[in-house]
């Protein structure tokens, strides 16, 4: 796709009015859903609009995935205008293909991309690319249990200008990816490394935002505490203080009494799990609180027995149990490092819900043909 280019129309065979699209001439062999690596493998087609001052958004358009161009000026590679969604399609035991929360992730980037001053997708853009590449690739979801079509919608900033200024034009994109269990399908709980010195944002900052900026801050702790044998960082604030989040996703601490996920306080991303995780625990009744937790009352807690079990939240992984919190070189282990029975049970409840095994009783699930 040439950005610049003003004849692809003719490329184009059109079976929607109003999204064009350009079949890739072969399709690609599925791949084997036991050898699904999250972000590996690429559907057949891809999702694009453009944004421009004087037409708004346009060139709504499906085209064969495969390299883009951009100018080597364009503000998404000097300034960091970027931004993503990651959200999960399923299919139901009908063979139905739904989505889990579109609204949710539609509204956290339209407010993301504010703050990162891209000009944001209408809903009508967001909601048609959705329906319309999901429709085309649907080949593409997985119908295994513990398998789906990750969701990959993408907002950069594309004036080719090198002055730091926010691009005034935008390219919004969509791409698919044949998922499998997000951590090998091992239920194995997460030895997880404290991260004291480092920070991945701040308050004010972009942590609330799913901006690309977020993730290469965090890559290089990552990367120290893979080496040391850790699976993910546990992100403090900015005093490394208060705990914040635990590699890509939100984090719950089943303490005697009651159960703690961090207080959204402006640097941690709000989470679409994180929000189902809070209903599902209201649902039963337990005392879920949202509050600000230091990771000196998490130690104090574990030491004194009273940590029961956690768990981390997103879309990747949905429910992820943490086995051991390493904290300034001590171990700190959680139930034993087993799977907690509450974190089962959330588990259990939620992927019911987006495999279709189990009545949705939350209204989380939207089938992909009513998208709109
Ligand atoms: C930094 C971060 N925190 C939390 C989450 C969890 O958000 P969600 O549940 O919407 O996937 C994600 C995304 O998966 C993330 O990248």
């Amino acid at each position: 796709m040439q950005l610049s280019s003003t004849n692809q129309s003719e490329a184009l065979i059109s079976s929607n009015p109003r999204i064009p699209i350009r079949r890739a001439p072969v399709l690609k062999p599925l791949p084997p859903t036991d050898q699904l690596h999250f972000g590996k493998h690429f559907s057949d087609h891809c999702f694009y609009a453009k944004y421009s001052p004087d037409q708004g958004w346009y060139d709504s358009h499906i085209e064969p995935y495969g390299p883009i161009l951009i100018e080597p000026t364009a503000a998404v590679f000097h300034y960091g205008q970027a931004m993503f969604e990651g959200m999960k399609a399923f299919r139901h035991p009908n063979g139905k293909v739904f989505l889990f929360q579109p609204e949710f992730n539609m509204k956290r980037m339209q407010e993301g991309a504010v703050r990162l001053c891209i000009p944001a997708p209408t809903r009508d853009v967001f909601m048609t690319g959705l329906r319309e590449l999901l429709t085309l690739d649907e080949r593409w979801v997985p119908a295994e249990k513990g398998c789906s079509l990750y969701v990959r919608p993408t907002l950069i900033g594309v004036d080719p200008y090198l002055k730091a200024v926010p691009s005034k034009s935008a390219l919004f994109f969509v791409v698919l990816t044949p998922v499998g269990p997000y951590f090998g399908g091992r239920s194995k709980p997460l030895r997880i490394y404290v991260e004291d010195s480092a920070v991945r944002a701040v308050p004010g900052g972009l942590g609330a935002i799913k901006a690309g900026a977020n993730y290469v801050a965090s890559f290089q702790s990552a990367l120290k505490a893979n080496a040391e044998g850790f699976d993910q960082v546990l992100w403090l604030d900015a005093h490394h203080e208060g705990v914040e989040e635990v590699g890509t996703m939100n984090v719950f601490f089943v303490l005697k009494g009651e159960i703690v996920t961090p207080a959204l306080n402006g640097s941690i991303l709000s989470g679409g799990t994180r929000a189902a995780v809070i209903e599902v625990l209201k649902s039963m009744n337990l005392p879920i609180i949202e509050r600000k937790i230091t990771i000196d009352e998490l130690i104090q807690a574990q030491q004194q027995g009273r940590l029961i079990e956690a768990f981390g939240t997103g879309t990747a992984a949905v429910i992820s149990p943490i086995g051991e919190l390493n904290y300034k070189g001590s171990p700190y282990y959680v139930n034993q490092g087993e799977v907690g029975h509450l974190t089962q049970k959330i588990f259990d409840r939620i992927t019911g819900i987006q495999y279709g095994t189990e009545p949705d009783s939350f209204g989380w699930m939207r089938p992909v043909s009513d998208l709109d």
